[in-house]
């Protein structure tokens, strides 16, 4: 029996040993590293440094994803499995970078619990904060690890309370840092008072865990010098006083987050963390649907898309459709009914992605994501099921914050641009508006830098080469209302409206005043910067 924070008592094992989490981090404070670490303790890889290099032999594919590298971003998320002391994680990568925000947003719709990584010099950074405020809306639970430790850091109560001011959440210390920067010997573990010492001379080892009988054990001396003893125990006794104590219903319902302390580079604090997460993270979590939710206990299999990634190796123009389990067990072979189009599918190949490759997944359950090759029926939103007609809800499109006109290089071409910016809409990579008035398309997106994603991959993927150039809008907004109030409203407005992807109303304009003045001429309708996906 594991020992967890059970909140659904009645889950089968299988699914109850799941642990479906992202990381959510600023760009440097360290994901990267501390994914290495997970899957070296997960038993996912061998060594150190596979992350990367596998990292870059897939970018080498490509000069779209060498402008990555040269960029120092992640574009593309992906799912990784592992297992690690009887739980099983699936961790879904989000791109940091801030302009592939829409992405992570969805991302974040597939996962039960995130883990936010700050760099302890730097505390609350900009990226975090609007990814927490993301999980937020949904009370997901978040564990934070603050890492770098082996540097100077900031003074730990103020690490604690700027989290606390910054993000409106309780902090509660699961472990305590002893020194800091070259001072750093370890952390005092709050949770099973135990005293963690770091090893420096090999950063793939943990030195062993000293058990003590609490901060008055004399052992305690043999390991920790005067006065960093003495500032420990203060420390300690205050942050017993003034700090709330764990209380893991208050964890699993978003209001509480406890912090590890470490060095994700020195494998520091990684396992106190993984054996947080496995003991106060949730299991799988009942999915939002329409009619009627779905709970991962539920006998038959449920799955919803989070995410395509079309071309993700140029060879084959493939696309894989990420599909987050949201009850059941599936096993390979398996025919669904594809809700949207209420056509069946045999999933005869998903595939399942360990760390270092992906391999076919002869099941799954409730909580693990797996991978639909497919040519493109499945879409973002779609929900799979064993014949019910049930939607999964709560995945959103956002409207794009720029615009822009995109048209071929080569006029010969501009059929070709058709298709391979439906590819990209449907991938939800951009927006694509298709004027009611003119020619060529308005491309969408929520971060300049995606243009030039954009451009790239459809010169490199389609041979393609294209022009973005300035459009006289900067906004849009889907259009909401009864049919004959949006017929009567796009007949009047031409010049402004467009379609979208999947043949939705928007609205675009240059100017707020414009959309102010809509919503006061038209109470029957109603203008939104997102809609769901579907
Ligand atoms: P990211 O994915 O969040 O962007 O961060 P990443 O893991 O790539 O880490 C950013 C930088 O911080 C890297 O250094 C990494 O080695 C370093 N780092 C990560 N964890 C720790 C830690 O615990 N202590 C210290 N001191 N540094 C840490 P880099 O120089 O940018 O890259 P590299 O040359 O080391 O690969």
């Amino acid at each position: 029996m594991l020992d967890t924070a059970h909140n659904r008592p009645t889950l089968p094992a299988e699914i109850a040993r799941r642990r479906t989490f992202a990381i959510i981090s600023h760009p440097d404070a360290g994901k990267t590293t501390l994914t290495e670490k997970f899957l070296l303790f997960g038993g996912a890889i061998q060594m150190a440094g596979q992350v990367r290099a596998k990292g870059e032999a897939r970018r080498t594919r490509s000069d779209f994803m060498k402008m990555e590298q040269d960029r120092g971003i992640s574009v593309s998320a992906s799912a990784m499995s592992f297992d690690y002391d009887g739980y099983r994680f699936n961790l879904v990568d989000t791109p940091g970078h801030s302009d592939f925000s829409e992405d992570t947003y969805r991302t974040l719709t597939a996962v039960d619990a995130a883990v936010m990584v700050i760099d302890g010099a730097k505390g609350v950074e900009s990226q975090t904060r609007k990814l927490f405020e993301v999980c937020r809306l949904r009370d997901l639970p978040i564990l934070t690890f603050c890492n770098k430790m082996d540097r100077e850091s900031r003074d730990t109560f103020e690490i604690i309370d700027e989290i606390q001011e910054n993000l409106a959440i309780d902090v509660t210390p699961a472990s305590w840092p002893i020194g800091m920067g070259r001072d750093f010997l370890g952390c005092y573990d709050l949770l099973c008072n135990r005293l963690e010492l770091m090893d420096r001379a090999d950063r793939n080892r943990v030195a062993g865990s000293i058990r003590i009988e609490g901060l008055d054990d004399p052992r305690l001396a043999e390991h920790i010098p005067g006065p960093l003893r003495e500032k420990l125990i203060e420390e300690v006794e205050m942050a017993r006083e003034l700090l709330p104590a764990l209380d893991p219903k208050a964890v699993l319902e978003g209001h509480m987050t406890p912090i590890w302390f470490g060095s994700a580079i020195n494998s520091f604090g990684v396992k106190e963390l993984m054996n947080g997460i496995g003991t106060y993270g949730p299991e799988p979590q009942i999915q939002a649907a329409e009619p009627r939710q779905i709970a991962p206990e539920e006998p038959k299999v449920t799955g919803f898309v989070f995410k395509v990634q079309a071309n993700m190796d140029p060879k084959h123009r493939d696309r894989v459709a990420f599909v987050r389990m949201a009850s059941g067990h599936f096993r390979r072979g398996m025919k669904l009914n594809h809700v949207r189009t209420k056509k069946p599918m045999a999933v005869s190949n998903p595939v399942l992605f360990l760390a270092s490759d992906r391999e076919l997944a002869e099941e799954a359950w409730a909580g693990d994501i797996i991978g639909i090759p497919n040519h493109g029926q499945l879409r973002i939103g779609d929900t799979l099921t064993e014949g019910e007609a049930l939607r999964v809800t709560g995945i959103p499109s956002f409207a794009p914050e720029l615009l822009q006109s995109c048209r071929a290089g080569d006029p010969m071409k501009a059929k070709h641009l058709d298709k391979a910016l439906m590819q990209f809409a449907e991938e939800g990579a951009a927006k694509v508006f298709k004027p009611m008035i003119g020619s060529g398309f308005i491309v969408g997106v929520v971060g300049a830098l995606q243009f030039e994603v954009l451009a790239s991959r459809i010169e490199i993927e389609y041979g393609l080469p294209v022009r973005f150039g300035p459009t006289q809008f900067t906004s849009a907004r889907w259009v909401h209302g009864e049919k004959a109030a949006v017929e009567g409203f796009v007949s009047k407005n031409k010049g402004h409206i467009a379609t979208d992807n999947d043949g939705d109303i928007v609205y675009m304009t240059r100017l707020q005043w414009d959309i102010d003045r809509i919503a006061r001429d038209h109470p029957d309708l109603t203008l939104s910067t997102t809609k769901e996906m579907q």
